[in-house]
């Protein structure tokens, strides 16, 4: 039997009436308030209040560890105090609220979230099943410091363990990387499963760039005495900026993977958006928090322009000015608009002090980039693809971005499949798998006979590909018009 009672939880909604009253009123303390409201309303059940930062008791069931049932309340009017009408209060608070994504392509076409405020909810875990309310309980005026608190009732050494289990799920790594969005610190498996995958010897760039930007990273991890000796503070801050589509998030991957395969591992915290349930000042408060928690770590700002608000400026530039407290924190930031970034950000060496270019790729960079699809391509029996065909796309691609010409490929590819019934189809899984596999075949001497004896144009890879690139040729230069 639970050890609170239902129907006092459902039809007596005094305590979401009194977070609705209280919220109409100078908030002060609201803990406190809506702690006392619950103790009334379930005289001599056990109270155990959990504030979501220690233990997000939320998360923990979306990710299948427990389950939640929101309690529906049905509360009598009751008299206004203020006008003495009848009054109903609410039972839930929340926003819905559209997270759109962050890259297109990511994919997808943005989410639609909740953010709860207020909420009363069964948590039924390992046998035991709690009534819990959730509550956001700011105080005064100021936005932050952001209180959310949950209020567990029932059995107390089950609500102990709870927290525990819950606590600990939330701290601990498993083959994820921690990832900041909607407001707060997720473990993302995904992300680390591509980052398993993604590979330096995938990314073309300049020589001297790559070299520069490994050592770099290398070399800050190595260097924890030498910065000690210099007496500067072990931190540093590099800037990934130029077009979309030309490596600066695969180049981040793997550098990621490469700070994984380190003994010890140094992680990563991969912040994609300060926007969530509370103010971007207590995002970036959380994970600077963070940072300086994990460091030595690598802390990775995707989008600095966006995530860099005019409403947030002088708050991250001092988070980022901690000089003691950030040590062991190599900063990366990419963007798409250097001269949209602060000049706090962009001009001042000791918050970001590098800053790399990633520039829409030069013909050998294309040939290269083609290769590299010429050897993904290499076990598939369905699409004939010489050599010839390197040189002659990466000619009609000046001025493409290697998403862009990513883009070609796939789509090409994709048209090819349609076209072909059981043939199509392998291509098609082909097509699936790339994304995932990402491995670097070992390009096999091919023998140039075939493409001495044909035409270019008898080969349908090239057909569809130059098809696809003169498609895309017109879109970029849209693309180029509307940004002139
Ligand atoms: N230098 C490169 N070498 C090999 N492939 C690349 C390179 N740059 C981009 N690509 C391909 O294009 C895709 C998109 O690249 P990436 O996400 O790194 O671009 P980005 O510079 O971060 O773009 P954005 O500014 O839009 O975030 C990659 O998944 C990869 O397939
Ligand atoms: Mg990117």
């Amino acid at each position: 039997m639970d050890t609170f009672n239902r129907a006092e939880a459902g039809a007596g909604g005094g305590v979401a009436g009194t977070y609705f009253r209280h919220a109409t009123a100078p908030r002060l303390d609201t803990d406190a308030v809506i702690y006392d409201s619950i103790a009334n309303a379930h005289p001599g059940v056990p109270i155990t209040t959990v504030p979501e930062w220690s233990c997000n008791l939320r998360a923990y069931a979306a990710a299948g560890h427990g389950m939640l049932e929101t309690v529906e309340q049905a509360h009598p009017p009751s008299a206004d105090s203020k006008s003495d009408r009848k009054h109903s209060w609410p039972s839930t608070l929340r926003w819905t609220v559209f997270l759109p994504p962050t890259r297109r392509l990511d994919g997808g076409e943005g989410i639609v979230a909740d953010e709860v405020f207020f909420e009363t909810c069964t948590y039924t875990w390992e046998g035991f099943t709690f009534l819990v309310y959730f509550s956001e309980g700011r105080d005064g005026t100021m936005p932050y410091p952001q209180v959310r608190n949950q209020y567990i009732l029932g059995d107390e050494a089950g609500a102990r363990s709870l927290v525990a289990s819950a606590g600990r799920w939330q701290s601990v790594l498993h083959d994820e990387i921690w990832v900041f969005n909607q407001g707060y610190w997720q473990k993302d498996p995904l992300l680390y499963r591509s980052i398993m995958k993604s590979r330096w010897e995938d990314v073309i760039l300049d020589d001297d760039l790559k070299t520069d930007l490994v050592d770099t990273v290398e070399r800050f991890f190595d260097s924890r005495d030498v910065y000690d000796g210099l007496r500067v503070p072990w931190k540093r801050g590099v800037i990934f900026y130029g077009p979309p589509g030309n490596g600066k998030t695969i180049s981040i991957k793997a550098t990621m993977h490469t700070l994984y395969k380190r003994d010890p591992v140094v992680p990563t915290l991969y912040v994609k958006s300060l926007v969530g349930f509370a103010p971007p000042e207590y995002s970036i408060e959380s994970i600077f928090r963070k940072a300086r928690q994990e460091a030595p770590c690598y802390l990775v700002f995707e989008d600095l322009d966006s995530l860099v608000t005019d409403q947030v400026r002088s708050f991250f530039l001092n988070a980022v000015d901690g000089l003691s407290e950030n040590e062991g924190i190599l900063m990366v930031g990419s963007t798409n608009h250097l001269e949209r970034l602060d000049p706090g950000i962009a001009k001042r060496p000791s918050r970001f002090d590098r800053k790399y270019f990633f520039p829409d790729p030069d013909f050998a960079q294309r040939v290269r980039y083609c290769h590299f699809w010429q050897r993904k391509l290499s076990d598939n029996k369905d699409v004939e693809f010489p050599d010839e065909i390197c040189g002659a796309a990466a000619k009609i691609t000046d001025g493409f971005s290697f998403a862009y010409m990513q883009e070609a490929f796939v789509s090409a590819l994709l048209e090819i499949a349609r076209e072909k019934d059981t043939a199509g189809q392998n291509v098609q899984r082909e097509m699936e798998d790339m994304q995932e596999k990402w491995e670097l075949l070992e390009l096999e001497a091919r023998t140039e006979t075939t493409a001495r004896d044909k035409d270019l144009e008898d080969y349908i890879l090239w057909r569809k590909l130059k098809h696809q690139i003169e498609m895309l040729r017109k879109e970029l230069s849209k693309e180029k018009r509307g940004t002139a």
